[in-house]
């Protein structure tokens, strides 16, 4: 795994979003495995620059994302279809037909179903992670085991907590989400995970540091791909050297 430890969120942001450009330059008709949240924002920021000074084009990409609250319909503002279309694929010459967000809404065990079939579909060239204060990747929460693939969970106090900051109030934050397995996740043909925040320190300590895979922290699976890049900014790593395991 490789560690790259940069001057600030922004640089982070900048090199993720490079590595995906880079991706999509060499094949234009990449697959791109994609994430929300508040960090991956900047990281798409980066992705509009790119194309809007022309050098780069998304008319052949494709992209699939993590995950998706349960009950949101794709116009609400929390919803993760709705994010992708606000932060990325409105601002760039995208054929939306070529996203994938799978479905919160209606029957969920069909959508885990489309969902688990869309992932086998074609392998993701590169894969943008976030990562949650508890550690977990996409919505893979700590728990004594893992799943491999796409399913229903039920989200944790904590991510419920975390995430309540986007809504007007923590009973608005959906308690359920379909999220993609974690050998989904890993059968990326490359994974580049951006983290930021003294909240994460403890999560990212148990990614960076030790060589303990842990279902207690999701996120540690990643050592395992021959392929992974996670990019931290320096405030964030202090905090990580300095912290007890
Ligand atoms: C959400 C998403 C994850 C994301 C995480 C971190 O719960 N499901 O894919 O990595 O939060 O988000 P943030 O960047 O806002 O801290």
């Amino acid at each position: 795994m490789q560690i790259i430890v940069t001057e600030n969120y922004e640089r982070s942001c900048e090199i993720a979003a490079k590595m995906i450009a880079d991706v999509v330059r060499a094949k234009p008709d990449a697959r791109l495995g994609l994430a929300t949240g508040g960090t991956a924002g900047a990281v798409y920021a980066n992705l509009i620059k790119e194309y809007r000074e022309g050098r780069l084009d998304f008319s052949k990409v494709s992209t699939i994302n993590l995950d998706e609250y349960i009950g949101l319909p794709p116009e609400h503002p929390q919803s993760y279809r709705y994010y992708m279309d606000h932060n990325l694929f409105n601002h760039v010459n995208i054929d939306k037909q070529n996203t994938y967000v799978v479905s919160g809404m209606g029957d969920i065990e069909q959508n885990v179903a489309d969902f688990r079939r869309k992932v086998q579909e074609e392998p993701v060239d590169i894969q943008l992670l976030g990562i949650g204060a508890n550690g977990h990747i996409a919505f893979n929460e700590p728990d004594s085991v893992l799943k491999e693939k796409a399913h229903v969970v039920e989200l944790t106090e904590s991510t419920v907590k975390a995430n309540s900051r986007f809504f007007d109030s923590i009973d608005e934050v959906p308690r359920k989400a379909i999220t993609m397995g974690i050998r989904e996740i890993m059968s990326a043909k490359s994974l580049v995970l951006v983290a930021t925040g003294k909240e994460k320190a403890q999560a990212v300590r148990g990614l960076i540091m030790g060589d303990v895979i842990d279902s207690r922290n999701p996120s540690t699976v990643i050592k395992l791909h021959h392929n992974a890049t996670v990019i931290i900014d320096n405030a964030l790593y202090e905090l990580v050297a300095s912290q007890k395991d």
